[in-house]
């Protein structure tokens, strides 16, 4: 990859985050504030919940949005796919997701969708309308 690209990548994604904490602290400090919800449209690659998972556990961010936080990511069968089989395989992301192996194999019964109270994938072309 070109330099310039990784630049302009590391300057996106830099921009998306402090967004996003913003967002994130301003809300968790709303005691009356039940379900702190994020959809990420196209979202790739990106691991930014993990980013923020391993922001509450450094104490970054306040511990009460874990159980508040709700992060779906939609994004085409061929990446949610790939990405899904990724975290289940990768120990330092599943363990955000489910407590133990046996809820690894059994949680996700389909190979394109992950669903936890928390997380959520979903396969799906933006550009459908019905
Ligand atoms: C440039 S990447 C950005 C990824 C991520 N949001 C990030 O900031 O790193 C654009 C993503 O949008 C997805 N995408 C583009 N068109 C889409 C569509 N019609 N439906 C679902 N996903 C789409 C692509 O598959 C790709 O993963």
């Amino acid at each position: 990859m070109y330099p310039i690209i990784n630049r302009g990548t590391w300057a996106r994604v830099q921009s998306v985050r402090q967004v996003l904490e913003r967002f994130l602290r301003h809300y968790a400090a709303k005691e009356d504030v039940e379900k702190i919800q994020v959809v990420s449209l196209g979202a790739g690659y990106d691991v930014s919940f993990f980013w923020i998972q391993d922001l509450i556990a450094s104490g970054a961010l306040p511990e009460s949005l874990r159980g508040r936080l709700q992060f779906t990511e939609i994004d085409y069968f061929d990446v949610t796919e790939k990405k899904i089989s990724t975290i289940k395989k990768t120990e330092a992301l599943a363990k955000h997701i489910w407590n133990t192996q046996e809820e690894i194999k059994t949680a996700v019964d389909s190979v394109n969708e992950l669903q936890s109270p928390h997380y959520n994938i979903v396969a799906e072309d933006l550009r459908k309308t019905d």
